[in-house]
């Protein structure tokens, strides 16, 4: 696992997005994994910037969304279709058609989770999965005790988790209790995987996350097991790392011998 330290927020998504950025100028036909939330939303404007610059285009790249919520229409405020569209795909050159979220219309749950993981294998696999991390661990909406080797399925969401996202919803508004996720394996099978942690209150699930023992009730430890995963983090987030100083010495050896 590779551990970059970054001193801003703004310099942490910029990191992210350069690496995506790379992915989609090397591959012809880049297969992005994206996350919503709140840490990601400076990396899809980086992005977005290098797509205006002329930097970048989206034409051939495929993405698949983690997650989405069960019950809530696509242009629905809250859902997550709306919030990728608004943060992301309207403002590149994206063909809609390679955009996918694991959303269900049908209530065929089933069906609609076996589909989301054969377009998955169908495209070729996951070039770099984008994450944040839930402050409970969770990765996707993979909540804590989720199986290791899970795959894309309904799952029923934690009470933190719900009270995490309730600042999004209005006062008085239903907020769904249930989501459809990859699961975790699904995750693991990503090429690449790229974590990012913004602020403070993210230490303790990035000190767990790297340095914790790995186990299903803290989903994220999983990525130690990944071959190439790198989790990108702000000073902040990074303040509860135990060993803070060697993370950044080994970045300042790997710029020095790796470049
Ligand atoms: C949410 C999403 C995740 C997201 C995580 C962190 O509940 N399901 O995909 O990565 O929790 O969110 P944030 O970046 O807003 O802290």
């Amino acid at each position: 696992m590779r551990v970059i330290i970054l001193q801003s927020k703004l310099e942490a998504s910029n990191f992210a997005a350069n690496i995506i950025g790379k992915c989609i100028s090397d591959k012809e036909k880049a297969v992005l994994g994206l996350a919503t939330g709140g840490s990601t939303i400076l990396t899809y404007e980086a992005l977005i910037k290098k797509y205006k610059q002329k930097q970048i285009s989206f034409k051939s790249v495929t993405t698949f969304n983690l997650d989405e919520y069960v019950g809530l229409s696509p242009n629905h405020p809250q859902s997550y279709r709306h919030y990728m569209n608004n943060q992301f795909f309207d403002h590149i050159d994206i063909n809609y058609k390679n955009v996918f979220i694991p959303e269900c219309f049908d209530d065929d749950y089933l069906a609609t989770c076996e589909k989301y993981e054969s377009t998955i294998k169908r495209r070729g696999g996951i070039d770099i999965q984008l994450l944040g991390i839930g402050t409970n661990g969770h990765i996707g909406f993979n909540e804590p005790t989720s199986s290791l080797n899970s795959r894309t399925r309904v799952k029923t969401l934690t009470q933190s988790t719900i009270e995490n996202n309730s600042r999004f919803f209005k006062e008085n508004e239903t907020q769904p209790s249930l989501a459809i996720t990859m699961g975790i394996g699904t995750i693991m099978e990503a090429k690449q995987i790229l974590l990012l942690g913004i602020g403070q209150h993210k230490s303790k699930a990035i000190a767990e996350v790297i340095e914790g023992p790995v186990t299903s009730f803290f989903p994220g430890t999983v990525l130690q097991q990944h071959k190439n995963a790198i989790v990108v983090v702000d000073k902040h987030a990074a303040s509860d790392l135990k060993l803070y100083d060697y993370y950044i010495h080994t970045e300042e050896m790997n710029q020095k011998y790796m470049c």
